[in-house]
């Protein structure tokens, strides 16, 4: 059973740690747009996070946060985090999922990704906070792009029970 939550506002600054620690973007996340779920250890420590974000026609979802501490990795969380992300955004009806990823190609091409044209990522999510900071920043032009389609009848993970750090 997963023990991820939907992160809240109060969840803000624990979550800007964990993802600044991983190296993820920090824009929008506590915007109403943007859909984040977190698991936290007996501590309190956020241990894994993943989401995405909406267009505005919701036909296209930006798979962004999927994230697992890093005592964690290499453990199929990753992959568990990523599927429930793909399961929610095909549930609230989006039809392609796309994500940035320079470091991880090989990990999303194992759940379907393809590499994809980032202009055509940034016209389908124009308006999400990821695509608007990168375009900004000039960090578009440096980025990787993947793409795969989404099936409403996407599988939810099963989760086994919580992360153990290593
Ligand atoms: C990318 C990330 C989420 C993967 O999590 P993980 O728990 O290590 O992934 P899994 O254990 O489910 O790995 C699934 C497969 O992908 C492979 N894999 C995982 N990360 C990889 C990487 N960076 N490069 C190449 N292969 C990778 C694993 O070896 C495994 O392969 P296998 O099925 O042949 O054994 C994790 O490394 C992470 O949090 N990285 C920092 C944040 C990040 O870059 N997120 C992605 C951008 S949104």
């Amino acid at each position: 059973m997963s023990s991820l939550a939907p992160a809240s506002p109060g969840d803000t600054p624990d979550l800007t740690g964990f993802l600044s620690e991983v190296d993820l973007t920090l824009s929008g996340l506590d915007a109403p747009t943007v859909y984040i779920w977190i698991e936290r250890d007996a501590a309190g420590t956020i241990v894994a996070s993943t989401g995405f974000e909406l267009s505005d026609d919701r036909q296209h979802a930006l798979i962004r946060s999927v994230a697992v501490h890093p005592l964690a990795q290499r453990t199929g969380e990753g992959t568990r985090l990523a599927l429930f992300a793909l399961a929610k955004a095909a549930e609230s009806g989006a039809q392609r999922a796309w994500l940035f990823s320079r470091r991880s190609g090989p990990f999303w091409q194992k759940l379907g990704f393809a590499t994809a044209d980032r202009d055509d990522l940034a016209r389908a999510l124009a308006s999400t906070h990821q695509v608007r900071l990168f375009a900004e920043s000039g960090q578009l032009n440096r980025e990787i792009a993947w793409s795969r389609p989404l099936r409403a009848d996407l599988p939810a993970p099963i989760r086994d029970g919580p992360i153990a750090l290593h």
